[in-house]
């Protein structure tokens, strides 16, 4: 597995807190990284990927704005908002506006900013974020629901504040138990990532930081839905099986044997699997970044299932190009029903969002004939040498040079 993108993303943030020598391992090459490593250097820092290798060379910003150049390309890029008010007093970002899969506010981050002592300015498409006295005052924040990039932004902005924060109704997910492990290697002081209270003690400064990023628990899971669907029998090597408890749940519930083995896990299907019902939800619950991918499964699987998405308004847009494959997939508002058919047909199929994106490509590998995905810049967001992995278990699978985008 190669490193997880959802933590390399705050974590590569978190090198404005501290000038100096940054060195990131086991960064997954991604369009997402990239771009993150674009947005850092228009500030000013200097950023350098060799391999999985990413060095970062912090120095005070020439100005702390994030342009929406930048940040159309990439919603996560909000996630410089913490960092640059805790170090700044002051931040100027793109609203990042909403996505394919939803309209995806930031109130809550900056809810959190306001109870920490900062001014919030809407302007024409850009928020300005002012601390009058200079610097964040550590305070508690009640989110209104378990928000990633928000719990990730409100840690990240109190590592500097003064006095204590309490993050209460935090998002729970790995990721920010890795941006917490981080920060403290940085010298913050953060205790209860991973839970829904998260405390954090301001300090005046913090040190540059080496680190080794987790592996990607959702390249995993695509990985094990796309072994699982086409009958195979798969060992995933260097990812945390306690960080798809959820996931493996529901695939043995389908009939697949899914086991801890050495420093991976081992997947592996035979016969028909059957229907099982599916409901998104924040960490440690069943992952919407792994809905996509289990609906595929469940397009084959006996029976019929019920697949309830809880988090964003408009994640299905991968069902009309399953059912154009052969799949019987119906959806009502946030729930979609799922008829188990005996198989799918290759076709030419239109790939939107990038977890979507993803369940087209495991649909592909089990349909009779060729399948063709367009617009595969959204797979290269967040699947690192994709075909490699796959074609190295036995798939055919190319990309076509060119192609239109
Ligand atoms: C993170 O997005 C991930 N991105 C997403 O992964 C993931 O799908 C999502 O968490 C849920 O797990 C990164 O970590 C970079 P949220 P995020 O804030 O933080 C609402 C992928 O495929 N909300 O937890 O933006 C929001 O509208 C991406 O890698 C507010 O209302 O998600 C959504 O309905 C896709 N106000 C829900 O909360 C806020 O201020 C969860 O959003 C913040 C969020």
């Amino acid at each position: 597995m190669s490193g997880a993108k959802n933590a390399a993303l705050p974590i590569l943030c978190a090198a404005l807190l501290a000038d100096g020598e940054h060195r990131f391992r086991n960064v997954p090459a991604l369009r997402d990284v990239a771009t993150m490593g674009a947005l850092l250097e228009t500030m000013g820092l200097s950023v350098a990927q060799d391999g999985s290798v990413l060095d970062i060379t912090s120095r005070p910003v020439n100005e702390p704005v994030a342009p929406y150049e930048l940040v159309k390309k990439m919603r996560a890029s909000v996630l410089v908002l913490g960092p640059l008010v805790a170090r700044y007093g002051e931040a100027t970002v793109s609203l990042p506006g909403g996505c394919a899969i939803g309209a995806r506010p930031i109130d809550q981050h900056l809810k959190g900013l306001e109870a920490m002592g900062a001014k919030v300015d809407l302007d024409h498409g850009y928020v300005h974020v002012k601390v009058p006295r200079g610097r964040l005052t550590g305070a508690e924040v009640v989110l209104d629901m378990p928000t990633v990039t928000g719990t990730e932004n409100l840690m990240s902005a109190a590592v500097l504040a003064e006095g204590r924060t309490t993050l209460v109704n935090a998002a729970r997910e790995p990721e920010i138990e890795e941006l917490a492990r981080v920060l403290n290697k940085m010298g913050a002081n953060v205790t209860g990532a991973g839970t829904d209270v998260i405390v954090i003690e301001g300090r005046e400064g913090l040190e540059p930081v080496d680190h080794a990023i987790m592996a990607d628990r959702i390249e995993a899971g695509t990985y094990m839905v796309a072994a699982a669907a086409t009958k195979g029998n798969v060992f995933l090597d260097g990812v945390t099986f306690d960080h798809l408890e959820a996931v493996a749940a529901k695939m043995r519930q389908a009939g697949c044997a899914v086991e801890r083995e050495g420093e991976g896990v081992r997947v592996a299907a035979e016969g028909d699997l059957r229907a099982v019902n599916i409901k998104t939800a924040p960490h440690p619950g069943f992952p919407t970044d792994m809905q996509a991918q289990l609906m595929v499964l469940m397009a084959m699987a006996k029976g019929q299932s019920v697949i309830e998405e809880t988090i964003f308004e408009n994640r299905f847009m991968h069902v009309p190009e399953l059912n154009r494959m052969g799949a019987d997939i119906s959806v009502h508002g946030r729930t979609a029903t799922v008829k188990g058919v005996d198989s799918l047909q290759g076709a030419q199929v239109m790939a939107t969002d990038l977890r979507a994106s993803a369940s087209l490509v495991i649909a592909g590998l089990l349909a009779q004939g060729e399948t063709e995905v367009l617009r595969v810049y959204h797979i290269d967001r967040g699947y690192e040498h994709i075909e490699e992995k796959l074609a190295g278990l036995g798939a055919h699978i190319e990309r076509v040079p060119g192609a239109s985008a």
